[in-house]
């Protein structure tokens, strides 16, 4: 996700917000920016591509400042451009701004605004932020004023900060639902979207608060309400060192990002669902398209191919629309049979992976429509398909991937509710799904509360020789995922498949020692699934069971019972029996001493075949 920096002090503040925005790196970007106040004007350079890029515009001629903002952008409206990357004037040039986070109303605010004669430069919605606080700050108040109305016109989640050519000695920054920190200094403040781009600077540092303004000078920090009311500062120390502090001081990449899962929920469907509950991926393909489709083919490799099982569940069960699901190396070679009203998804993360791109590639020589649900903006996946959904998860740095996957699974699901909206299928009951997957970010944070349980267990079986992941339906497919985190960090031999195979084979691999992990999320089958629990248990293995909050039965047969909260959507319960299977896999890991973030053999993005 993007990186805010922001300085105003004695020192120089180009080079200290540059510093800053090194210092956020390791978050990702794509483009970066800077702007501070040159004889009565907010200057602005900015630059896609790497900080070098922006160093040596910096660098064209000696830039002095006691006040600066900065920004590294990763994309989500409009490509990495020069024009995109932030920072971002108002209308009039009085204001820049940058912002991290998502305007959900933006396409009505442009409309607004161009009717009343604004051009736009970008394709971004930090531009039309700048113009609404523009336009307000244009009828002569100050400039918190002006942003505490702008963001009252705005929906969605924003850390912003602005800066104006006419109150030369203050920054003023916004909260939403995007982080945003604050360092206290002496006769210096700053401001970051993450604590490492203030340690060397102070270590004093407030988190800016939900629905807050602050404003910087070289006097002080005022934070107040939307409605304008002073609140307290609340400084905290930090000890962390800096590369404590770039993982949030969690131990590794891989904790943080499992803990941002209910935030890239909401970021994965802010502006895609509105007040009326209905689907917005207009964008996407034309309506009548998807009446046109026959069958899809879902194509990706490892935690993307088990994202892309969950969308074959649910394109079958709900839209009744055939779909295979085909590991990206087997699909180039496999001389498949593809429809002319097909269509092809391509699920990656990094939008780089060898394999999926040639099948990419083999799908367009064949004029199949193609569509990619992809993390990274830019990327050659993203840039070959027909059309691409963005999953808006924000860089992934853990070798392991954890909120890509959530964050697939939530793509699909909303692909297969705007079918089933644009199709008016009988039936199917958008509105009441759409809920629930709005519901869905609250009920991960409750799912992450079970990390002590999880780390009780983990101590508790953590030299297991063998651990079975298994299921029924969409609990079948997340143990997939279940396993390969397991397996993949801690180095744990896993055996996954539907717990109905259990008994025509690996059934003979249990013995005392061995764990089974169950999802058990899907009422229907529960009976089932609880036969195959006593099949492990006959024969000395120990069965744990995440189930969601009303089953009764599973706590009867089960030695071990983690208890989710369920949804009316089952499919949306099993997607989050994967939190648990995480932190388990994650916590097993740690105590053997396993290299987390970056296991043995292999790599984060896999561009080789
Ligand atoms: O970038 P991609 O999503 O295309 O990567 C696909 C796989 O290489 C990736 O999901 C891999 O399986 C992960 N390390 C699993 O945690």
């Amino acid at each position: 996700m993007c990186g805010i920096a922001g300085y105003i002090g004695p020192r120089n503040a180009v080079e200290v917000v540059f510093d800053q925005l090194k210092r956020l790196e390791y978050r990702g970007y794509d483009s970066a920016g800077v702007a501070f106040p040159v004889n009565g004007h907010i200057e602005v350079l900015k630059r896609a591509g790497k900080l070098t890029e922006l160093q040596k515009l910096i660098g064209e001629e000696p830039r002095d400042s006691r006040i600066a903002i900065a920004h590294s952008r990763w994309a989500t409206h409009g490509g990495p451009t020069n024009e995109n990357a932030h920072p971002h004037y108002d209308a009039y040039e009085r204001i820049a701004i940058i912002h991290n986070g998502i305007i959900e109303n933006y396409l009505e605010l442009r409309e607004e605004l161009l009717a009343k004669g604004h051009k736009f430069r970008s394709q971004t919605d930090t531009e039309v932020a700048a113009h609404v606080i523009g336009e307000e700050y244009a009828g002569g108040i100050s400039l918190e004023e002006a942003v505490r109305k702008g963001v009252k016109r705005l929906r969605g989640a924003y850390a912003l900060v602005v800066l104006s050519q006419s109150e030369e000695g203050k920054i003023v920054a916004a909260r939403n639902a995007s982080p945003l920190v604050l360092g206290v200094g002496s006769g210096e403040n700053l401001l970051a979207s993450d604590i490492p781009a203030l340690l060397p600077y102070t270590r004093e540092v407030v988190i800016l608060e939900e629905d807050s303004i602050a404003t910087l000078t070289t006097a002080g920090i005022q934070v107040m309400d939307l409605d304008g009311r002073p609140k307290p500062l609340e400084p905290i120390h930090i000890e962390w060192d800096i590369a404590a502090a770039e993982r949030g001081g969690y131990e590794h990449f891989m904790l943080k990002e499992i803990h941002e899962q209910p935030e890239v929920l909401r970021q994965c469907i802010a502006g895609r669902v509105d007040d009326k509950l209905e689907i917005r991926l207009d964008q996407v393909f034309s309506e009548h398209v998807w009446t046109e489709i026959d069958r899809v083919n879902i194509i990706a490799c490892g935690t993307a191919y088990n994202a892309g099982l969950m969308g074959k569940h649910l394109f079958e069960k709900l839209l009744r629309l055939p779909t295979d699901v085909y590991y990206s190396s087997e699909f180039r070679y496999g001389d498949p049979v593809l429809s002319p009203r097909s269509l092809a998804i391509f699920v990656s993360q990094s939008g780089e992976t060898a394999d999926t791109l040639a099948a990419l590639r083999l799908c367009k020589s064949r004029r199949i429509r193609t569509l990619g649900i992809v993390n990274v903006i830019g990327s050659s996946i993203a840039r070959e398909c027909d059309r691409t959904i963005f999953t808006q998860a924000g860089p992934e740095i853990s070798v392991a991937s954890t909120k890509a996957y959530t964050a697939q699974v939530t793509v699909l699901t909303l692909l297969a509710m705007y079918i089933a909206q644009v199709q008016e299928m009988p039936g199917v009951r958008v509105e009441e799904a759409v809920q629930e997957l709005v519901g869905l970010a609250e009920r991960a944070e409750v799912c992450l509360k079970l990390e002590d349980q999880m780390i009780g267990l983990a101590e508790k079986y953590k030299d297991m020789p063998l651990c079975f992941f298994l299921g029924r339906g969409a609990d079948a497919n997340v143990a997939l995922e279940g396993a390969l985190k397991l397996k993949e960090i801690a180095y744990i031999p896993t055996e996954e498949s539907p717990a109905g195979e259990m008994k025509h084979g690996p059934l003979a691999l249990v013995q005392p020692g061995v764990i089974a992990m169950f999802g058990s999320t899907d009422r229907e089958v529960r009976d089932k699934v609880v036969s195959s629990m006593k099949e492990i248990q006959a024969r000395g293995g120990t069965v744990i069971a995440i189930v969601t909050d009303d089953d009764t039965v599973t706590e009867k047969a089960a030695d071990e019972i983690v208890r989710i909260p369920g949804s009316k959507l089952e499919f949306l319960s099993a997607l989050l029996t994967i939190i648990p299977m995480q932190l388990f896999a994650y916590h097993v890991a740690r105590l053997r001493g396993c290299e987390i973030d970056q296991p043995r053999n292999l790599a984060k993005s896999v561009t080789v075949e």
